[in-house]
């Protein structure tokens, strides 16, 4: 079983949105994915009761228990794991970071949030989880990506080569507990998380 943590102390970058698409971009691609909320704010959890049907299981847990909850997870066949996380508890972060294969990091591409990307890396760092940050809700103005990538180069950290667009798919979909690639499977946006999860994947294979 593979398993991601998606991670940010920021609030708002993305976490929630980037652990329901991943987690359904898994099952399409063939796995059995469960998703974990580790926030008590429970996103994901009530992103799923709006959802029809049963997959990805769903559930909420606490960070202290995650190891149990992993276990059982892939003796029940999970072979894809997403852990939501709250941006409020560093502790939390931490217990995620250190039970998976890859953090996941979304960032804003505006200065006030890279510049924040650095307190999430460091929860990373303490845990030796290797490190993706994605840029998330992209405007489609020229220079942005470009800036944002320079700004956080100062991290040492890869940046993925994807990115999300800042597109109403990605708010309008979960409204109705399906994700951008179920809304709108020929839109732009459901193409862009068709290559975030395939860049993620084969990131995961290599670590
Ligand atoms: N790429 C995007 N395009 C458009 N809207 C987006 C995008 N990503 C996230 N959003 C919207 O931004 C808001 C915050 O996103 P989300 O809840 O996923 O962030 P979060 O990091 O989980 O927040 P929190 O820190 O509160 O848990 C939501 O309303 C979501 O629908
Ligand atoms: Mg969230």
């Amino acid at each position: 079983m593979k398993t991601l943590a998606i991670l940010s102390r920021k609030g708002g970058s993305g976490k929630s949105t980037f652990a329901v698409h991943l987690a359904v971009a898994a099952e399409k691609a063939g796995h059995t994915a469960a998703l974990i909320d580790l926030d008590p704010q429970a996103s994901a959890v009530k992103w799923s009761r709006r959802r029809e049907g049963d997959s990805p299981v769903v559930i909420s847990a606490h960070s202290t228990l995650l190891a149990q909850v992993l276990e059982t997870a892939e003796a029940g066949g999970v072979s894809f794991c997403v852990l939501d996380t709250s941006p409020h508890s560093e502790s939390a972060a931490l217990d995620a970071a250190r039970v998976s294969d890859l953090a996941v990091i979304p960032s804003r591409p505006a200065i006030f949030d890279l510049e924040a990307v650095g307190d999430t890396i460091q929860i990373a760092n303490m845990a030796k989880v290797p490190i993706r940050v994605v840029l998330n809700g992209v405007k489609p103005s020229g220079s942005v990506v470009l800036k944002a990538r320079k700004a956080l180069e100062m991290y040492d950290v890869p940046c993925a080569p994807c990115t999300l667009g800042d597109r109403v798919a990605f708010s309008y979909s979960v409204v109705d507990g399906v994700t951008a690639q179920e809304y709108e499977p020929t839109g732009k946006a459901s193409r862009e998380v068709g290559a975030l999860y395939k860049y993620l994947s084969r990131e995961l294979e290599g670590v």
